[in-house]
């Protein structure tokens, strides 16, 4: 089978996983890719290779070709044997590819001996996710965890060498006097990473602090999860009415984004963004994203977006439970969305329980079903709300009024002084803000004295 490129693409191209840098303009001829995917009997080959092409896609490279093999196990030297490899090299010089990419692990000697081989750059699945890191990552954190991650990656392979094909050209060995080499670049990696993971460790503070602060302010967060490319970014655009980038690409977001979000009980929360989920992803990457994961975990709630036009749903759902539990946020109440129902006329907007988790159907593109899951918020952050009782003086009129509004009120009596004994239902949280709001201070409200 084979693609033809499209004219029309401006090229991107695809960094070495050297310095963490992306190296555009190093490798600014990089643009057309052939894609192998290899075929060991796995049950879900057919989504695992439109999964690989739409990533490939992502990182902005065409696709020149594609070679699909087939093995009962893996090859040591080539994953898919010498045969296969001579038809990629074939392949790779017919189509004009200028890099190889694998959708399927390889070794640091696999890569070694397939590149020697097809005198291409080869690269492999996590190879090519960190190179769409590398492109999408914004902010100084998201840059910095991708330059963890890529450093961490890298260091596994070293016997490489990110000189190893240019060394490979002046025809010097991988030994010998590379062996210095090697070991200078080692040194240089690991004091990198020791940089880098205290800077990290001090964006984590800044963050914590940050969170700390909103704790105080007890405005409840949500942070919105989910599998690459589900609609997080558009489902967050549609709530906050933010113009965060969305993109048909996957990991369009790597760093995380926080808006202040009104309910429709006048509940005040913080929404945020985060990076995507997506299959296989390498323990190491997911620990170096955990500036960003920590939002989730620190959440009062979770909106687990869910594309409900995805065949592979179920498992992408277990797949970002895991990924939740590792980062230690599996206990975070959540809401599964199920988005996208425009293109599946079979499913309406709707709202259901089903046992401790919500669900809710919707489109984030259209807005149908936007209300109910508000609704569903709503109800999901309520569950901490307390009966008490208020003494409100004449003067607390406006506090009165707006806990009218939000439906908090159960029972009214106007007392002696002409004030209200009121029997009220809500959270802590509310009850402060609505204070808050009213200039009113809680504890003499509560103990009948009130002063503005
Ligand atoms: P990452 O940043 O990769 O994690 O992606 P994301 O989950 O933030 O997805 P994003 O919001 O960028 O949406 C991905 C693609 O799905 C975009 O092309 C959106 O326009 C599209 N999309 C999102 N919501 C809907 C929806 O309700 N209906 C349809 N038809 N498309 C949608």
């Amino acid at each position: 089978m084979k693609t033809r490129a499209k004219k029309d693409k401006p090229a991107r191209p695809v960094p070495r996983q050297t310095s963490g840098k992306h190296l555009s303009s190093n490798y600014a001829a990089i643009r057309r890719a052939l894609v192998v995917h290899v075929d060991f009997g796995q049950a879900r080959g057919d989504d695992e290779y439109a999964e690989f092409i739409e990533l490939v896609r992502s990182s902005g490279l065409d696709i020149a070709a594609s070679v699909m093999a087939s093995r009962k196990a893996p090859d040591p030297n080539f994953l898919t044997g010498k045969g296969k490899a001579d038809e990629i090299a074939a392949e790779a010089g017919a189509s004009r590819a200028d890099v190889i990419i694998f959708n399927h692990p390889l070794t640091p000697a696999q890569e070694r001996n397939l590149e020697k081989h097809i005198k291409r750059r080869v690269i492999d699945r996590i190879g090519l996710i960190l190179d769409i890191f590398a492109q999408r990552a914004l902010s100084h954190a998201g840059k910095l965890q991708v330059e963890l991650a890529q450093l961490q990656y890298l260091s596994t392979r070293l016997i490489r060498g990110w000189t190893h094909l240019e060394r490979q050209k002046g025809g010097i060995g991988l030994r010998g006097p590379g062996e210095t080499q090697l070991e200078t670049d080692r040194r240089l990696i690991g004091q990198r990473i020791k940089m880098i993971n205290r800077r990290l460790q001090k964006v984590r503070q800044q963050r914590r602090q940050g969170r700390r602060r909103r704790k105080k302010n007890d405005l409840p967060v949500i942070s919105l999860v989910g599998y690459t490319n589900a609609g997080k970014s558009t489902l967050f655009n549609r709530l906050t009415g933010a113009e965060v980038m969305t993109a048909d690409q996957l990991f369009a977001t790597l760093d995380p984004t926080l808006r202040r979000l009104r309910t429709p009980r006048g509940r005040s929360v913080l929404l945020t963004d985060t990076v995507g989920f997506i299959r296989d992803l390498p323990h190491d990457l997911v620990e170096s994203f955990q500036a960003t994961l920590e939002e989730a975990r620190e959440a009062d709630l979770l909106l687990h977006v869910i594309d409900v036009d995805q065949n592979q749903r179920r498992e992408r759902i277990a797949e970002v439970n895991q990924a939740l539990e590792r980062i230690g946020a599996a206990e975070v109440p959540q809401i599964e969305i199920y988005n996208k129902i425009d293109r599946h006329p079979a499913h309406d907007a709707r709202a259901e329980q089903a046992g401790p988790r919500a669900r809710v159907w919707l489109s984030a593109r259209t807005a149908h079903g936007i209300d109910a899951l508000l609704a569903c918020i709503d109800r999901q952050l309520g569950r901490n709300i307390r009966s008490r009782s208020l003494k409100l003086p004449v003067t607390a009129a406006r506090l009165r009024a707006k806990l009218f509004n939000i439906g908090a009120v159960r029972h009214e009596d106007v007392n002696e002084d002409g004030g209200w004994d009121m029997q009220v239902e809500l959270e802590d949280a509310d009850l402060s803000r609505l204070c808050r709001e009213t200039s009113l201070d809680i504890a003499k409200l509560q103990s009948g004295l009130v002063h503005h």
